[in-house]
């Protein structure tokens, strides 16, 4: 039912999330020490990675989830900034020769082939350390309560860590050459992104002061997302349009890695995105319509293109 409402407002969204998109944009341009600072090299590369072409759908979470807590977008400012900065940073590592060896992210040659290896190894350190400078910056506003900010620091830290999100790409690597089964490949997927959009939206949640119900609630919720969108992920590695996602068509297979595609299918891997996504909107249930953006947002997933 709620499914029809949302597709009525297609154009709507797409707005909204432009507009979204543009807010956090800005904010990374005021929180990012300045591309020319000293030394330029490493800010300049660090901005590279940046801008241009990211989604920036795990600030866009952070901000959902202080908003649907209560709290005003502005408290939560510098956390939205670190998950996007831990974000940029898996990718320019995941880009790298010694990983999945690509060429191309968010329409642009990837840092490694601009600035050098080395140099990619070290923007991705600058963007993940800065990230937890700007984590802890978020003490400054003016209604986050330090232990709340303590947690998030918390769940923001797991998440990216060994039983995380690089838990989820040392599994990716080890799958490469093998036909995982289901159960390895759905962890593997929770882990290498299911758990920054779970982290993303509980810290402002939690920034918010919400209550641990709804918190449970918005967790769930983006455990589900994240499997879709990393499902989708897959299917446009196969069928998407290199010049709608920035990224080269075919990687996966390049690098003989385990996906849902690779061990389902086509078809049987989209039923399984959708599947997902009905889960998010199970998982919204706790919420009215202060929530329907994130059900906007999981449906859109589905049939994204980029
Ligand atoms: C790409 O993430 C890596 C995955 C977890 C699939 P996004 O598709 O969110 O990348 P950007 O930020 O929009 O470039
Ligand atoms: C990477 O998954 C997820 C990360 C944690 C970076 P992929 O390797 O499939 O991401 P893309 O397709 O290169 O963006
Ligand atoms: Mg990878
Ligand atoms: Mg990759
Ligand atoms: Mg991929």
């Amino acid at each position: 039912m709620g499914l029809c409402i949302m597709i009525i407002n297609t154009e709507k969204f797409r707005d909204e999330i432009k507009q979204r998109k543009e807010y956090v944009e800005r904010c990374l341009l005021e929180f990012l020490p300045p591309a020319d600072s000293y030394p330029a090299l490493i800010h300049e590369a660090m901005h590279y990675a940046v801008f241009n072409g990211g989604k920036r759908l795990r600030p866009i979470m952070v901000f959902e989830g202080a908003v649907l807590g209560g709290a005003d977008k502005e408290e939560v400012i510098t956390a939205a900034c670190a998950l996007e900065l831990i974000h940029t940073y898996s990718l320019v590592h995941d880009d790298l020769p010694a990983m999945d060896n690509d060429e191309m992210r968010r329409g642009k040659p990837t840092c490694h082939i601009v600035y050098g290896e080395a140099n990619a190894i070290l923007t991705g350190d600058a963007l993940l350390t800065a990230a937890f400078y700007l984590l802890a910056e978020n003490l400054k506003a003016p209604k986050v309560k330090a232990e709340n900010l303590v947690r998030a620091i918390r769940v923001v830290a797991a998440a990216a860590g060994s039983q995380g999100m690089i838990g989820g790409q040392v599994l990716d690597l080890q799958s490469e050459g093998l036909a995982l089964d289901f159960s390895t490949l759905r962890k593997l997927h929770s882990l290498k992104t299911g758990q920054l959009f779970r982290a993303a939206l509980t810290t402002g949640a939690i920034l918010s002061g919400m209550k641990d119900s709804g918190i449970a609630a918005l967790d769930k919720y983006a455990a589900s997302f994240g499997l879709a969108f990393q499902i989708t992920d897959d299917i446009l590695d196969v069928a998407g349009n290199q010049d709608l996602i920035g990224k080269p068509i075919g990687s996966d297979a390049k690098n003989h890695k385990s996906t849902y595609v690779s061990l389902l299918g086509m078809e049987k891997s989209y039923r399984l995105a959708r599947v997902a996504v009905e889960s998010c909107q199970e998982a919204l249930g706790y919420f009215g319509p202060e929530a329907d953006f994130l059900r906007q947002l999981a449906l859109h997933t589905l049939n994204r293109k980029n």
